[in-house]
């Protein structure tokens, strides 16, 4: 090969993506990480300040999300895109969710646990990747399980003070792993099963780009649960009568999944309503008044 005189050997860069599966996903989820953190109700949830009501509606989703996740992991559980990392034992959240279930919404807990509609979307998506793309279900177990054993362990010590549960965990077995005595081990475990994974770079691609949308899911659903919880000036109606139980009941027409705020950036449009029969009349009558200084020439 000829090379120009003075010219300096480049080595190829190295490749700045991480070789391994779990670190390519913790670095591709770092920033939608802090952004879930950061979101007011997660805010809110780490300086103690959860209402049972709150905490209602949010293990209420949760409930949701796990019973949708795990349909979906049992579907895939003898493919090789998920089967190293099935860990039905350890990590199932379902059974867990139920208790809590009706530890909170009472025997009758099936009939009254509410699904919002961030909830829906998620459940939605859940379902389209088990169905149509199962090689990226290993981006949302990824995300909730490990987080779950990570972050979520000290979100269930300040739910049980800042509620005043029983140390027995009652209302919290969501958070209590008993097939998990050690998180720490168990996440290397999980880790070196997800770098097991064969894919190709396209796959891995996707996958990355699947756990970014699973945060941002959760990150809408912790914006919309927010706004719920916070009484707008206009709306002094109390959180529990907001319709979320029945979604048939409420008043208002339920906005459709598509129509349904993305995110905080998205502005209210209700103020927008009102104001079009003004300007409408305003036209006609400036219309009318041209037209008539016209004749009048
Ligand atoms: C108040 C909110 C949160 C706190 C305080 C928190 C805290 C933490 C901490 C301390 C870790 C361990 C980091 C490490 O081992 O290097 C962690 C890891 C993790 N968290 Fe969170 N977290 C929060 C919310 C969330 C949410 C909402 C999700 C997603 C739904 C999430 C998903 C994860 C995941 C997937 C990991 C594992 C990262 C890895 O090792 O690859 N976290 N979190």
């Amino acid at each position: 090969m000829e090379m120009e005189t003075g010219t300096k050997l480049q080595c190829p860069q190295p490749s700045r993506a991480p070789q391994d599966l779990s670190e390519a996903i913790k670095e591709a989820t770092k920033e939608v990480h802090t952004q879930a953190e950061n979101t007011e109700f997660m805010r809110n949830f780490q300086k103690g300040q959860v209402t049972p009501e709150a905490f209602k509606l949010v293990m209420a989703s949760l409930y949701h999300i796990y019973a949708a996740l795990e349909e979906e992991i049992e579907r895939s559980r003898d493919s090789p895109s998920f089967a190293p990392v099935y860990f039905p034992e350890e990590l199932h959240r379902r059974e867990a969710l139920e208790q809590d279930m009706a530890f909170w919404y009472g025997p009758q807990w099936r009939l009254a646990v509410p699904c919002s509609p961030a909830t829906s979307r998620y459940v939605q998506r859940l379902h389209e990747v088990g169905r149509a793309e199962p090689e990226l279900l290993v981006a949302h177990a990824y995300t909730r399980y490990l987080g779950d054993l990570s972050g979520g362990q000290v979100l269930k010590k300040i739910a049980q003070k800042a509620l005043g549960l029983p140390a027995s965990g009652e209302g919290l077995a969501f958070f209590t792993f008993p097939g998990v005595p050690n998180a720490t081990k168990f996440k290397q475990l999980y880790r070196a099963r997800m770098n097991s994974l064969e894919m190709t770079p396209e796959v891995r691609h996707r996958v990355l780009a699947e756990a970014k949308a699973a945060f941002l899911l959760n990150i809408q659903l912790f914006e919309e649960l927010q706004g719920l919880l916070t009484p707008k000036s206009q709306d002094q109606s109390p959180p529990q009568t907001l319709g979320l139980h029945h979604r048939a009941s409420s008043q208002g027409q339920e906005p459709s999944l598509d129509e349904v705020p993305q995110g905080k950036a998205q502005l209210p449009s209700q103020s927008s309503g009102p104001l079009l029969p003004w300007v409408l009349t305003l036209l006609t009558f400036l219309v009318a008044t041209v037209a008539m200084s016209l004749y009048a020439l």
